[in-house]
């Protein structure tokens, strides 16, 4: 049977035409939603991702302050620029790319953001509320791995999910969500023993692992959803690809997220929608 093939972009462009309409009605109610980007050093693939999460901004209509600084900052610095931003009634959400140059202190910097701005959801402020059930802000990608299985009409409750990964990023955040979602939850990582056998019970998998095309026909049991986190360059062709070894697992699977074109977006999508609940919170 031809899976479902999970259209990303399309689900990403529904939540952002719901932001943008929001993001309007608070422009009339006098609030302009403002999100400040911090960008540290010159990771060119965190300058990529920097470069689309601002032009998202401009999509939807939220205003996006920009904040490059050289690799040789100091935490200290840092720090400082943070304090301000926490202080500034205009700025709604602050958003530190990672990875951090070497040096400075990644969970220093994400417990510097007051929890009231965090956009990524990464304080442990916000981490704690989602793990009690009482989640307020949500780290992007989660979140969007929810809302495309919500907005598809695959039903989440009751059913054995697997999340390969246990990254504060992803695969925890992921596990809580699903927890909520009346999922039985299992958290997959190097050390998993018989990682096919685990992943063959299933009934939706979630790769968040980041090695190129890992998960064959071996992992999937007949009918599972596959839900593809991983964006990988393909050593050969240069080309992007998942976790999943996508050809492959198809055929064997009732509903399938390509790279690119599956979560990739809805992250970028779940963004703006953190920016306008943050602003709407304060
Ligand atoms: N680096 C990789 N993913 C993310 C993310 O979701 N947010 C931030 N701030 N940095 C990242």
């Amino acid at each position: 049977m031809e899976p479902k093939i999970i259209d990303g972009k399309a689900i990403s462009a529904a939540v952002k035409e719901e932001v943008r309409a929001e993001v309007d009605r608070l422009k009339t109610a006098g609030r302009e939603v403002t999100l400040a980007v911090v960008l540290v050093g010159d990771d060119p693939a965190s300058a990529v991702y920097v470069r689309n999460k601002k032009k998202a901004c401009e999509a939807v209509g939220i205003r996006s302050l920009s904040y490059e600084m050289p690799a040789d900052t100091t935490q200290e610095k840092l720090l400082t620029c943070i304090a301000e931003l926490n202080g500034r009634d205009d700025v709604d959400g602050i958003l530190v790319q990672l990875p951090l140059p070497a040096g400075i202190d990644e969970q220093a910097v994400i417990r510097a953001i007051a929890p009231e701005k965090d956009v990524d959801g990464f304080h442990p402020v916000n981490v704690g509320l989602l793990a009690i059930g009482m989640p307020r802000v949500v780290s992007c990608t989660p979140a969007g791995v929810i809302e495309m299985l919500v907005r598809s009409g695959i039903s989440i409750e009751g059913r054995e999910a697997l999340i390969i990964g246990r990254s504060n990023i992803v695969g925890k955040p992921l596990a809580h969500l699903m927890l909520q979602h009346n999922a039985t939850v299992t958290v997959a990582h190097s050390r998993t023993a018989d990682l096919p056998a685990v992943a063959k019970r299933a009934d939706i998998l979630v790769a968040a692992i980041g090695r190129p095309r890992m998960i064959g026909p071996e992992y999937v049991k007949e009918g599972a959803v596959v839900i593809d986190v991983g964006i990988n360059r393909d050593t050969a062709t240069g080309k992007l690809c998942g976790d999943v070894d996508y050809d492959a697992v198809a055929p064997h699977v009732s509903a399938i997220t390509p790279v690119p074109g599956g979560v990739g977006p809805m992250t970028i999508a779940m963004l703006m929608k953190n920016c306008v609940e943050l602003s709407k919170m304060r």
